[in-house]
């Protein structure tokens, strides 16, 4: 006995102690820190993420009794001299924890998961401002729908007022994408030849991470957008910005860089509202410059990353629809780069 009681002392001796709570805690606190972060749906910003939050939540809390129930009777009986008693205990064992019980557990949990529903697919009141959100390969177009004004297109960039509902219009021309934002809500797939709704309810402001969440092709995984949660008047300034044609650019780099955008064939492609660039198979570049990244959130927006994206958009972006420019000469990238840059 006290030889048994020294081990323990031994072994609960600090040094020990803090070395074995440093390395227990280790991966709690590493899993603890990434449940936050711009894109966490354990960090909720909407009504939708913490309804979702809560309901994994209660899951875990499920299963974790039921794993905590399952192991300690395991023990137990598994310590257990065999008996006629023994055995009666065992087959009320077998219908109470291998039927009942895990009824009654799940049941609960799905009434509880099936009660959620309705809150998480309401439907948008009235006067919601709607968004219609298109994925292509590989970014995603963004067109506001201000009830009785223009629409605004934009790419690959979405603001939305603080404690307002609004309605997102998700579609896809060609493959199947997911558009998730996982801090505001759950994910839903845009279809080719369907429109799906999806209402968020962002419920703080703050820079969320968007992104596809449904393998669509080659460059899946560098699809990303960004959602600024803003608040009501700071939303409707950047909107109005955002619906006025390009700034004029002064400046010679950039006056030579819009000469050459045209010169090239960019319009054919890209739109850049006020010019004669009116295409409409690329991203809108109105106000490209006012972006926060470049090529679908994989790219700081600074001329180095303009130069870099459009030299080599296919080793940025493997099967990007858009060809590399990389015959083009450094000067003329240069002026193209400050060009964009200035399309603020
Ligand atoms: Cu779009 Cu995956």
């Amino acid at each position: 006995m006290q030889r048994r009681s020294s081990r323990v002392l031994r072994l609960v001796r600090p040094r020990r102690a803090r070395r074995w709570v440093a390395a227990a805690s280790t991966p709690v606190l590493s899993v603890a820190s990434g449940c936050r972060g711009p894109a966490s749906t354990l960090d909720p910003a909407g009504r939708g993420a913490e309804l979702i939050a809560e309901l994994f939540w209660w899951l875990l809390a499920g299963a974790a009794i039921v794993w905590l129930v399952v192991v300690a009777l395991a023990v137990l009986f598994a310590r257990a001299r065999p008996s006629p008693q023994g055995r009666r205990a065992a087959r009320a064992l077998i219908i109470g924890g291998g039927a009942v019980f895990p009824t009654v557990v799940l049941g609960g949990m799905l009434v509880y998961g099936l009660a959620l529903m309705p809150d998480l697919s309401a439907r948008a009141p009235p006067g919601t401002l709607r968004i219609a959100v298109s994925g292509e390969q590989w970014w995603w177009r963004v067109r506001y729908l201000p009830a009785g004004e223009d629409a605004v297109t934009l790419a690959n960039e979405i603001h939305l007022p603080v404690g307002e509902p609004v309605e997102l219009l998700l579609e896809s021309p060609d493959v199947i994408h997911a558009f998730w934002i996982p801090s505001l809500g759950g994910k839903l797939d845009m279809v080719p030849g369907r429109v799906n709704r999806l209402v968020l309810r962002p419920t703080r402001t703050g820079v969320f991470h968007g992104v596809c969440a449904e393998y669509c092709g080659t460059s899946h995984a560098l699809m990303r957008f960004v959602v600024v949660v803003e608040e009501k008047d700071a939303f409707l300034a950047w909107l109005r910005r955002q619906a006025e044609p390009a700034p004029a650019v002064a400046e010679p780099l950039a006056a030579r860089g819009a000469e050459r955008f045209l010169a090239n064939g960019c319009g054919a492609c890209h739109t850049v509202r006020g010019t004669p660039a009116d295409g409409v198979v690329g991203p809108d570049l109105t106000h490209v410059g006012s972006r926060s990244s470049l090529g679908a959130g994989i790219l700081p927006n600074d001329p180095a990353a303009f130069r870099r994206w459009i030299g080599h958009t296919e080793a940025v972006k493997p099967g990007v629809l858009m060809p590399s420019f990389g015959m083009l000469p450094p000067e003329e990238l240069e002026a193209l780069s400050a060009y964009l840059e200035a399309l603020r």
